[in-house]
């Protein structure tokens, strides 16, 4: 192309050229502008693939909605979306409002909202299906697969741990029922069995009943009440620090040093606690005590905790005084697959 466009250029030079001593011994005719449009020449296949933030999306049978940006876009604007079904390839028209509505009306229409995003609607069905939508941006185009698996809604897994986990729910009052040593060890030992950084372990527990200590224990905590409703209240307790010998030198003297998981450990030690008590038909609440100094020195103070140790929550225990219903805090938006 680029060839064709000189060699008309040239042509149009020399015959200017020729011209020009015929018009100085005639009368001098005006100059005629002459612009000739220069295209770049570009090779099949080279052009900058468009970025997208997500290669995949999944609906599940409700359907619903989802943005998918472009994030190149310094260099592209999304100027159209195509949708090719995997069975039969029907292509998308503009609508209204440049809404880009698919002409087999499959369930699935593509909207693009603003330079850079695509807005994915895709409606409820019953069986599962594959589109693909292409995008348009300049010269370029993609392709990202939208999915709708009906099987996500239809196949519940569940078995008795799922079962206790999804029960758990905070509880802050309960019944005058007592919590049996039994119990109390059942949930201790599911607490201990949480994994660790490095195999630590670094818990201990401080197990209350007497709710006549209460008062001075939990100085101005505003969980007080909930405190002297329970069963028992556990204070998870944790050593800060760790004490072995250097990693690179097992046979020296062991040495302490701050243990860097111990916020992590806890965690995942004061879950198992609650989902067991959910299993045992019990209700707990978590309550936060460090790193606020306010509530965990107190407790400090007054269970006699060791220099590194710090009272990291308090659970209390209970039979609920009354149903409370689990939140339901699904979301499978916030499932990414592959990539953000
Ligand atoms: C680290 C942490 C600290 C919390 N602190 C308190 C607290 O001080 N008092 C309280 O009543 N609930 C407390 N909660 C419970 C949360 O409010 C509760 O888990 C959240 O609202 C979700 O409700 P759910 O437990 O019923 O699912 C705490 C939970 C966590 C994980």
């Amino acid at each position: 192309m680029k060839r064709i466009i000189y060699a008309a250029s040239w042509m149009l030079s020399a015959m200017m050229l020729l011209s020009c001593g015929n018009a100085r011994r005639a009368q001098a005719a005006p100059a005629e502008q002459v612009s000739v449009a220069v295209e770049e020449e570009r090779p099949v296949g080279a052009w900058t693939p468009i970025r997208l933030s997500q290669q995949a999306v999944s609906f599940a049978a409700e359907g619903g909605k989802t943005l998918v940006t472009c994030l190149n876009y310094d260099h592209w604007w999304l100027n159209d979306a195509q949708v090719a079904g995997t069975e039969t390839f029907f292509h998308a028209t503009p609508g209204a409002d440049n809404t880009y509505q698919t002409l087999a009306g499959e369930g699935i229409s593509a909207r693009i909202v603003g330079r850079n995003q695509v807005e994915i609607t895709v409606s409820p069905s019953k069986k599962a299906r594959a589109w693909e939508l292409h995008l348009q941006a300049g010269d370029a185009f993609t392709a990202i697969t939208v999915k709708q698996d009906v099987t996500m809604k239809t196949e519940k897994i569940t078995n008795p741990t799922l079962e206790s986990i999804a029960a758990r729910t905070s509880v802050r009052s309960f019944t005058d029922q007592p919590v049996s040593e039994a119990q109390l060890e059942a949930m201790l030992r599911a607490a201990m069995a949480a994994p660790t950084g490095m195999n630590v372990q670094p818990w201990s527990f401080v197990v209350l009943t007497d709710k006549s200590e209460y008062e001075a224990i939990f100085k101005n905590n505003f969980n007080l009440r909930i405190f002297k409703s329970a069963a028992a209240v556990v204070v998870f307790c944790a050593d800060t620090t760790v004490t072995r010998a250097p990693r690179n030198n097992p046979d020296a003297a062991p040495v302490t040093r701050p243990n860097g998981t111990w916020r992590d450990d806890m965690g995942a030690c004061t879950e198992n606690f609650l989902v067991a008590a959910a299993s045992l038909g019990l209700g707990t609440v978590w309550t936060a005590s460090y790193p606020y100094p306010d509530r965990y020195l107190p407790i400090k103070e007054a269970l006699g905790l060791p220099a590194t140790v710090v009272p990291y929550c308090v659970v209390a225990v209970g039979y609920p005084d009354k149903e409370v219903k689990p939140k339901d805090k699904w979301k499978p938006e916030r499932i990414h697959k592959g990539r953000w």
